[in-house]
């Protein structure tokens, strides 16, 4: 199975950049599912029916969320209607929506994704190594499903090197999200487990992590609240990353990181 991943998409020019790009990147890299992080797409906080909507026509499969699943407070009454956006596993009982979701590919394969939260420097969520161990273990890698995607969206780079090597052997791709800076540590793990600990952010790199310059960094000088943070607007680079499966195991063939456009180096996977 052919993966694409792709990390926060920040704002408009995230998006717009996003559902540019995705039809040629399908066709040319002959992608069989689409994961983005969609938690930054709706202005830089949280992300609406109608912008997930737009991601699933441009030929995005599943939507991943994390610390800002809940900015939009419409998606809370809403994300029980659309599968296909998944938040956190690790949030408590009760929360709306899922923490995973199959998805039928035209071919009939099949492929797991899963979201769960660091603990490290953010929200005091339930064990995320749990979560996600109870969901791997009601499915079978390469017999109940083709693929597995896990996106764990957390601050610390340890907390994201353990979940790799926790489910080493268990998912196709393990990947981070949420530093909204692409990493370049991509590898295939010893048990065969597709690995980077972060994905990196679709947006204006030109910025503070996808929010403009100016106030984000007057946060820093002043320690004083200032003016609202908003989206920077220039050229967004999409980050990411594809990973090729062997249908028969799950496991990662092949992987390469995918960056294109604004003002990151570019560099495309060649398989
Ligand atoms: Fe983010
Ligand atoms: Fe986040």
């Amino acid at each position: 199975m052919r993966i694409l991943f792709l990390g926060d998409i920040v704002g408009r020019t995230g998006r717009d950049a996003v559902i540019a790009a995705l039809p040629g990147l399908r066709r040319d890299l002959r992608l069989d599912l689409v994961v983005v992080n969609g938690e930054n797409a709706s202005h830089g906080f949280g992300l609406s029916l109608s912008i997930a909507q737009d991601l699933f026509a441009a030929g995005t499969d599943v939507i991943t969320l994390g610390n800002h699943a809940w900015d939009r407070k419409d998606l809370v009454g809403q994300i029980g209607t659309e599968p296909r956006i998944i938040r956190p596993a690790n949030y408590p009982p009760g929360t709306p929506g899922q923490g995973s979701v199959v998805v039928g590919l035209v071919d009939g394969r099949k492929a797991l994704v899963v979201n769960v939260m660091g603990r490290q420097f953010m929200d005091a969520l339930d064990d995320p190594f749990r979560a996600v161990t109870d969901i791997l273990g009601r499915h079978r890698l390469g017999v109940t499903v083709h693929a597995v995607v896990v996106d764990i969206h957390a601050e610390a780079s340890s907390e994201k090197w353990a979940m790799g090597h926790v489910l080493d052997g268990r998912a196709s791709l393990v990947v981070g999200t949420h530093t909204h800076t692409p990493t370049a540590d991509h590898r295939i793990l010893p048990g065969g487990t597709a690995y980077q600990t972060d994905a990196g952010m679709c947006g204006d790199y030109d910025s503070v992590i996808g929010m403009g310059k100016d106030a984000a960094i007057a946060r820093f000088l002043r320690r004083m609240p200032g003016e609202r943070l908003q989206p920077a607007e220039g050229e967004a680079s999409l980050a990411g990353m594809m990973v090729e499966t062997d249908d028969a195991t799950g496991l990662a063939r092949r992987m390469a990181p995918l960056r294109m456009g604004g003002h990151l180096a570019p560099t495309m996977p060649d398989f």
